[in-house]
């Protein structure tokens, strides 16, 4: 009755990466466990993770094709947008968060829109064009809302992202669409699976020019505090375990809900250590109890929220 730092499934998000076609379930060589899923497969693997008392998702699309606008990312036809119809229409009380980014829909794989001048360097001679990305951040957020989105969560790391999507959202009337802004987002070690799951890894250059070095706590905290301004409802810290101590301080700071990225290196983690450590028949059980060990140290914490890609074990494990 006291133990406040207990997991539950209802603090849970889950991830999907959501493809086109039919009946396709993809593995991610990385990421045991994970999958590519076409809309007929998510909304089954949605059913039975609700079932087991999740109720929040979170959707990262891979588009048929890319190209320097990222316009697949915006389409009222694109992957998320019908993801996002058929998780409303097909599955009851589950909310959907959704990733507002460009990495996975640019040729370049980088998250914002390349341009000439005014904004963050990435590699030689060329630039992320601060307006555009913000204006097509916006875009994306709207066509998320238009499609039913709870939740969008924007994680390009673009200065004043969250104002932007505020504004566009409620000029347009979707003044009840919430905004979980990745505010502390660090240029980590820990993506390298996610970027091949969801085919986003930049072709040049890196995101060290937009997203947080991980030596500095005070300005992970500034960008919290200045996406609760914006109007963000829920503030993110990514990825969970080398920033345990981001997560204490914005909890102690900030009286907004957090939620934390367990990314998808740290998941990579534990599916290598339990392969590498136990022999086959103790695997589910140390696999149980670390991961049990590792949540529940993200909630200590501070943690309201923790986004991850163990969660349907998890409930399992729970029930
Ligand atoms: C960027 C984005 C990233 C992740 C989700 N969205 C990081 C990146 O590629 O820089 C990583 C999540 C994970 O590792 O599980 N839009």
């Amino acid at each position: 009755m006291v133990n406040k730092n207990q997991v539950s499934a209802t603090d849970l998000i889950l991830p999907y990466f959501v493809v086109s076609g039919q009946n396709r379930k993809k593995p991610i060589d990385k990421m045991p466990g994970v999958y590519r899923l076409s809309l007929d497969n998510l909304i089954k693997d949605v059913t039975v993770a609700k079932s087991l008392g999740i109720n929040a998702v979170l959707l990262f699309g891979i588009p048929d094709s890319k190209d320097a606008s990222a316009s697949q990312s915006f389409s009222k036809t694109g992957i998320v947008q019908k993801a996002i119809k058929a998780i409303k229409d097909n599955v009851k009380d589950v909310l959907v968060f959704t990733d507002v980014c460009l990495c996975a829909y640019t040729t370049h794989g980088h998250c914002g829109i390349l341009g000439p001048h005014n904004a963050k360097r990435i590699a030689h001679g060329d630039f992320i064009d601060h307006k555009k990305t913000l204006g097509a951040l916006a875009k994306i957020a709207l066509s998320h809302a238009e499609a039913g989105t709870d939740f969008v969560a924007p994680s390009a790391m673009a200065k004043k992202q969250v104002k932007a999507i505020r504004e566009a959202l409620d000029k347009n009337g979707f003044k009840k669409t919430k905004i979980m802004g990745y505010s502390a987002k660090f240029a980590s070690n820990f993506y390298g699976p996610f970027r091949n799951a969801a085919d986003s890894a930049a072709k040049f250059g890196d995101r060290s020019g937009y997203q947080l070095g991980f030596g500095d706590y005070k300005k992970a905290l500034a960008e919290i505090e200045a996406d609760i301004k914006e109007g963000a409802d829920i503030v993110v810290v990514k990825p969970a375990l080398s920033y345990l101590d981001i997560i204490t301080r914005a909890h102690a700071k900030f009286n907004k809900p957090l939620a934390v990225y367990n990314v998808s290196g740290e998941y990579a983690m534990v599916k290598a250590y339990v392969e590498r450590i136990a022999h086959s028949a103790k695997r589910k059980a140390l696999e149980k109890n670390l991961v049990l060990e590792i949540l529940t140290g993200i909630k200590r914490a501070g943690a309201d929220l923790i986004i991850t890609y163990h969660a349907k074990d998890v409930a399992k494990w729970l029930k």
